[in-house]
């Protein structure tokens, strides 16, 4: 059965105190709730990692990094390499968000690099992806994601995926209250395992987890959750509630 993953992107939100109380209260509405194979994931600010990551120790949550460089040191100003992620407590990262795409240039070939040098450290990666409007208005959604999966990814050999977790998220549904429907999601998250079982094999594609992403809400959750390629979700907004977020989890 497949790992299910609701993990809540926090993007540039919560202070210090903001993310130890939120932290606390996710922990607290979680600690009764059986969590059956599904795995809860946070990711602060760089800054915040280490005192979240303290708190959520030897609790049911987990905490990633939004972010990470593929060099190990050097003068890469305003940079954090993955060294210095995992020594403040945390082995997941999220690569390849769309923000970090559009706002700072990350292209598939950075991606690449990032993601061997998080494979490298043994860290995990949730990777996303996704087209923007104008590529699903004209119909070129598919082509625009499996070119980035296989520019960023498609080097890797098939063990290394244990290590990925894919997050599909259209950019044209993120942040803006428009969801793909149940239906799209689904459609293009069997596509993505389509193309994982003719590169690598089906067992690869059937064991890794696919995340949606794209305002997902207590709301919409549940539908977009039942569908069978569907094992979970990347929220921003959402996650920034803990009443909104237990809900979310609540409907996998
Ligand atoms: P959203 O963000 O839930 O606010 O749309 C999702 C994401 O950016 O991962």
């Amino acid at each position: 059965m497949r790992t299910k993953i609701v993990a809540g992107n926090w993007k540039m939100n919560n202070d210090l105190k903001e993310s130890k109380s939120l932290t606390k209260k996710i922990i607290k509405s979680i600690k009764k709730t059986a969590l059956k194979n599904t795995r809860v994931i946070i990711a602060p600010t760089f800054v915040n990692i280490e005192r979240v990551a303290k708190k959520a120790k030897g609790t049911k949550v987990e905490v990633a990094a939004q972010n990470m460089h593929f060099e190990k040191s050097g003068a890469f100003t305003g940079e954090v390499s993955a060294e210095m992620i995992k020594a403040v407590g945390s082995k997941i990262v999220i690569l390849g968000h769309s923000e970090r795409r559009q706002y700072f240039g990350e292209t598939d070939e950075m991606l690449a690099k990032k993601v061997n040098t998080a494979l490298a450290n043994k860290m995990e990666v949730i990777f996303c992806f996704g087209e923007v409007l104008d590529e699903r208005k004209a119909n070129n959604h598919f082509k625009v994601v499996e070119s980035q999966l296989k520019n960023a990814l498609f080097h890797l050999e098939a063990k290394d995926f244990k290590n990925i977790i894919l997050a599909y998220e259209p950019v044209w549904a993120i942040g803006t209250g428009e969801t793909a429907s149940p239906e799209q999601a689904q459609e293009i998250h069997a596509f993505i395992r389509k193309i994982l079982t003719d590169k690598y094999d089906e067992a690869t594609a059937e064991s890794i987890s696919i995340l949606y992403g794209g305002s997902v809400k207590p709301a919409n959750a549940k539908e977009i959750f039942s569908k069978q390629d569907v094992d979970g979700g990347l929220i921003g907004g959402a996650a920034l509630n803990k009443d909104d977020f237990k809900a979310i989890i609540d409907a996998i």
